[in-house]
């Protein structure tokens, strides 16, 4: 028997609401008020300058990514932006990244008077796949970024053999994906950079935001630095030569203090959260509609979120009523991650960049025309089968089992017959 759904007058599968994400504490705390008591008592500052913590903080967050340097900066946009910044492209090289993914990937390659290319995804990971990068490549292709979109590592292997058959850089848009491993080895330490995000809500936060980037070659490290205006010579760049123009992208000693407490932590949210998805994934395996993101071999995703797909051929109802469903029996989930892949949205449209120019497409540099139009049809349709599914460290076995409740329940409701 078919239990009636909440949204039609039915019980719902939960009542209780979902937990909140605790994703600081006491320690936390305690750590700003130990930077700020000391920056009272001596120093007055609490610029990267006036004291340990951010040093403290990159070579810790380098330790645990096992890279020899970390550069830690105002935000995943700026770790891209610094990145990118740090390779001194001319303007018009093409990047080829991945069309679902934050705005933070792709603006700060048209700040740098770069052409962002995109490779369509494997609709089963929402990752771009080696494929289509591949396909995409050309005489100006000069960085691949492929970004582990909700923790789930892409194909390296492959993506690395790309590049290096074809002299190409790699930086790993790792923004959501601290802690996932693909063969052994921890996402971001395996291309050229990899650049995180530690905005709140991501698996770890520096305090609200925050970013770095990290890598095992000295002059990209350096060149970070100086792009961010976090090295020696850029504190005060009116009294030193100006290189280039740059940017600051410094994060502060309280930031640095949060960051450290929080990596502490970082190990036990993403065994955890993957602990609860792989449970999820156990208990909805015989669902006709709804299926589970497929994992790659050898990789441990890291579970920002968990994607659900519903396939739309098997119910009476659209990926929406699915999901309104779903919240009425008490779970919040969302329908689709990103609305449209990156290239529909009106800035990408319309170039809306610098004034009218269009630049850099316009660029004679670039010397190209390119097209996005339907250019990554598999996002596009994965992205409207996707349910974005909460659960997180803070959850327990309980809404693990509701959620898988509540997705039978609302399957067996609107499975076609
Ligand atoms: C994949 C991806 N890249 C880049 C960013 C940008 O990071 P931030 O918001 O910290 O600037 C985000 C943030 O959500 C992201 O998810």
């Amino acid at each position: 028997m078919v239990g009636r759904l909440a949204i039609e007058g039915g019980a719902p599968v939960r009542t209780e609401p979902w937990p909140r994400r605790v994703q600081f504490g006491e320690e936390e705390v305690e750590a700003v008020n130990e930077v700020m008591r000391e920056a009272l008592e001596n120093s007055m500052k609490l610029w990267r300058k006036g004291g340990e913590r951010c040093i403290k903080f990159e070579e810790e967050f380098a330790r645990f990514f096992g890279t020899k340097y970390a550069v830690a900066v105002s935000s995943g946009t700026a770790a891209i932006h610094v990145a990118l910044a740090s390779l001194r492209l001319d303007p018009g090289s093409e990047v080829i990244t991945s069309p679902i993914t934050d705005v933070g990937t792709v603006t700060p390659i048209i700040y740098e008077n770069l052409i962002p290319v995109f490779a369509d995804v494997d609709p089963e990971t929402l990752n771009v796949t080696p494929e289509s990068i591949a396909e995409r490549i050309t005489e100006k292709t000069k960085v691949i970024m492929p970004v582990h979109l909700w923790g789930a590592p892409c194909e390296m292997d492959p993506i690395m053999e790309l590049a290096e058959e074809k002299d190409l850089i790699v930086i790993e848009d790792c923004a959501q994906a601290h802690g996932a491993t693909y063969k052994g080895k921890l996402v971001g330490s395996i291309g050229d950079m990899g650049c995180f995000s530690l905005m709140n809500g991501k698996h770890i936060t520096t305090g609200g935001e925050g970013g770095a980037v990290i890598t095992n070659e000295e002059e990209y490290r350096q060149n970070a630095l100086l792009a961010s205006r976090s090295g020696f010579a850029t504190w005060a760049t009116i009294r030193f030569d100006i290189v280039y123009p740059v940017l600051n992208y410094r994060l502060t000693e309280i930031q640095a203090a949060i960051g450290l407490v929080q990596l502490k932590k970082l190990p036990n949210i993403v065994s955890r959260r993957r602990e609860l998805s792989m449970r999820l994934a156990e208990l909805i395996s015989d669902l006709d509609a709804v299926k589970f993101p497929k994992i790659l071999e050898d990789s441990e995703p890291s579970f920002w979120f968990l994607p659900l797909f519903v396939d739309l051929d098997r119910v009476k109802v659209s990926l929406d009523k699915f999901a309104e469903a779903l919240r009425g029996e008490g779970i919040p989930v969302g329908a689709r991650y990103t609305v449209a892949p990156m290239y529909e949205y009106t800035f990408m449209k319309e170039r809306n960049t610098y004034g009218r120019s269009q630049c850099p497409w316009c660029c004679p540099l670039y010397g190209r025309r390119i097209e996005y139009a339907d250019s990554c049809p598999n996002a596009k349709e994965a992205l409207q089968r996707v349910l974005t599914v909460p659960i997180h460290e803070s959850c327990t076995e309980k809404e693990v089992e509701d959620l898988a409740s509540a997705l039978r329940k609302v399957e067996a409701a609107y499975i076609k017959k």
